[in-house]
C-alpha cells in the first residue's frame, strides 16, 4: 500500500446499501455482485404491500423480546402482514421463532431453554446475532436447529449490518431514508485532532497495543470509562464529540469478516475521517468508498501513518479528498430489534413452504 492516499483512485463505489434495500435471504436473491447495481434498488422495495400470494400473514415469535414496543413493519420499513410476538403461547402457530443467542446462554454454566422439539413442521428457527465470533460463546451447542441466520455478515441468509450509506439521489425511494442524516461536508478546521473513545482496556488487545505505539508520535485525546474524560451518557455524545476532531480511531474489539460497527459510522456521522483498525481494506471498502476512511493496514509502520495524520491536518486539500465524497451520502444506522424482526419476517415470508438448513453455524460464522 502506499503511504499516500492521494493515490487512492475514486473507485466505482457503490456501497452495500442495495444488498440491505433488497433485504432477506441473500443465499436466494444474490446471484453474485451484480446486485451491486443500485438502478435495482427502486424495484426491490415496492412502496405498496406485495402482491397477494406473497402477501401471506405471518406470525414471527421472539423467543426472549428486547425493545419497548413491538415494531410496526409497516409503518417504519413497509413490510407489511407481520405480527409480531413474545407471546410462547403462540409457539405452535408462529411461522418463525427468532432467537438472540446472547439470550440462549444466560450464563456461563445455564443455557435458557430453546423452544420445544418437535417444533411445528413448517416453522423456521433463526439465529440472531451481532456480536462478534470472539466474543460468542458456545455456539457449537446450537449445531443443527437453525433455518436461517440472521446477522452483519453479507452471506448471513439475512443481512443486517450495523449502518450503511444510503446515496442521497436514492433517498426518495427507501422506506428507511426518513431515518437517515445527511453528511456534512463542511471542510472547515476543527479545534481537535485524534479522538478515541475506550471502554474496555486490556493491554492484550490489538487495539489498545496498536494506540500504545500510535501515542508516542501524536498526541491523542482519550475519552470513555478508560480515558480520561467521561462523555454524557446518550448514544448522541460520542458523534457530538467528533465534531470537533478531524480523526476517530475506529478501532474494533476484534477483527474479523464484515464486523464493522457503530464506531465507524459515529465517525461518519461526527464529520472526523476515520482511522480504522479491523477487518481489511477490501472488507471497508464494500461499505465506504476508498477514500472515507484512513486504514491502519495502509502504512507499513506506525510512524509514517501518523505522518499522514499530521501531513493531513495540515493540508486543506487532503482534507477536501478525504470528505468531499460526504455531500451525496446519508448514513443509515440499524434500528436495533425493530429491524432485525421486520426483516426476519420478510425473509420468513419468501422462504414459505421452503426447506432451509443452517449446515455449520460454527465454521461458517468462525470462517
Ligand atoms: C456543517 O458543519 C459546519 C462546520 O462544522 C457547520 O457550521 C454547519 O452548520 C453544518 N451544517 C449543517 C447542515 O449541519
Ligand atoms: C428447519 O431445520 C430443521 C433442523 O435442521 C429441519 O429438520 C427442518 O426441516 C427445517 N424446517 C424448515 C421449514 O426449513
Ligand atoms: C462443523 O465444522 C467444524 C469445522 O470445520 C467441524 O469440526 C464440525 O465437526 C462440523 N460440525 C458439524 C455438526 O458438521
Amino acid at each position: 500500500m502506499h503511504s499516500d492516499l492521494s493515490l487512492i483512485k475514486n473507485s466505482a463505489f457503490k456501497g452495500i446499501f442495495s444488498l440491505v434495500g433488497l433485504a432477506a435471504v441473500n443465499f436466494l436473491l444474490l446471484p453474485g455482485i451484480c446486485l451491486l447495481d443500485l438502478s435495482d434498488v427502486s424495484n426491490a422495495e415496492p412502496s405498496v404491500p406485495v402482491s397477494e400470494d406473497n402477501n401471506a400473514e405471518i406470525l414471527l415469535l421472539v423467543w426472549r423480546y428486547r425493545g419497548r414496543n413491538p415494531c410496526d413493519c409497516w409503518e417504519n420499513f413497509r413490510i407489511s402482514g407481520c405480527t409480531i410476538t413474545e407471546d410462547r403461547s403462540m409457539y405452535h402457530k408462529a411461522d418463525a421463532v427468532l432467537m438472540w443467542h446472547r439470550d440462549q446462554i444466560i450464563s456461563r454454566v445455564k443455557e435458557a431453554p430453546l423452544p420445544p422439539e418437535p417444533r411445528p413442521p413448517a416453522q423456521k428457527w433463526i439465529w440472531l446475532n451481532f456480536e462478534s465470533p470472539t466474543h460468542v460463546q458456545r455456539l457449537w451447542k446450537f449445531e443443527g436447529i437453525y433455518n436461517l441466520t440472521l446477522n452483519y455478515r453479507e452471506d448471513s441468509d439475512i443481512f443486517l449490518p450495523y449502518g450503511y450509506l444510503i446515496p442521497n439521489v436514492l433517498l426518495d425511494k427507501v422506506p428507511q431514508a426518513r431515518f437517515a442524516k445527511k453528511l456534512n461536508s463542511s471542510l472547515d478546521p476543527r479545534p481537535g485532532f485524534v479522538a478515541w473513545v475506550v471502554s474496555h482496556w486490556h493491554i492484550s488487545l490489538e487495539r489498545v497495543q496498536f494506540y500504545n505505539l500510535l501515542k508516542d508520535y501524536i498526541k491523542i485525546d482519550l475519552f470513555g470509562r478508560a480515558g480520561t474524560t467521561i462523555l454524557p451518557p446518550g448514544k448522541d455524545s460520542v458523534v457530538e464529540m467528533l465534531k470537533q476532531y478531524r480523526f476517530y480511531l475506529a478501532f474494533e474489539n476484534s477483527q474479523h469478516t464484515d464486523y464493522i460497527t457503530e464506531k465507524l459510522w459515529n465517525a461518519v456521522q461526527g464529520g472526523a475521517i476515520p482511522v480504522v483498525l479491523g477487518p481489511s481494506r477490501k472488507n471497508y471498502e464494500r461499505f465506504l468508498p476508498p477514500e472515507a476512511f484512513i486504514h491502519v493496514d495502509d502504512f507499513p509502520t506506525v510512524q509514517e501513518l501518523a505522518q499522514y495524520l499530521r501531513k493531513v491536518k495540515d493540508s486543506p486539500s487532503l482534507i477536501q479528498m478525504h470528505l468531499s465524497w460526504r455531500k451525496d451520502y446519508s448514513v443509515y444506522m440499524t434500528l436495533w430489534s425493530g429491524e432485525s424482526y421486520c426483516t426476519a419476517c420478510k425473509a420468513v415470508r419468501m422462504r414459505k413452504g421452503k426447506t432451509d438448513v443452517v449446515k455449520n453455524l460454527t465454521a461458517w460464522f468462525y470462517s
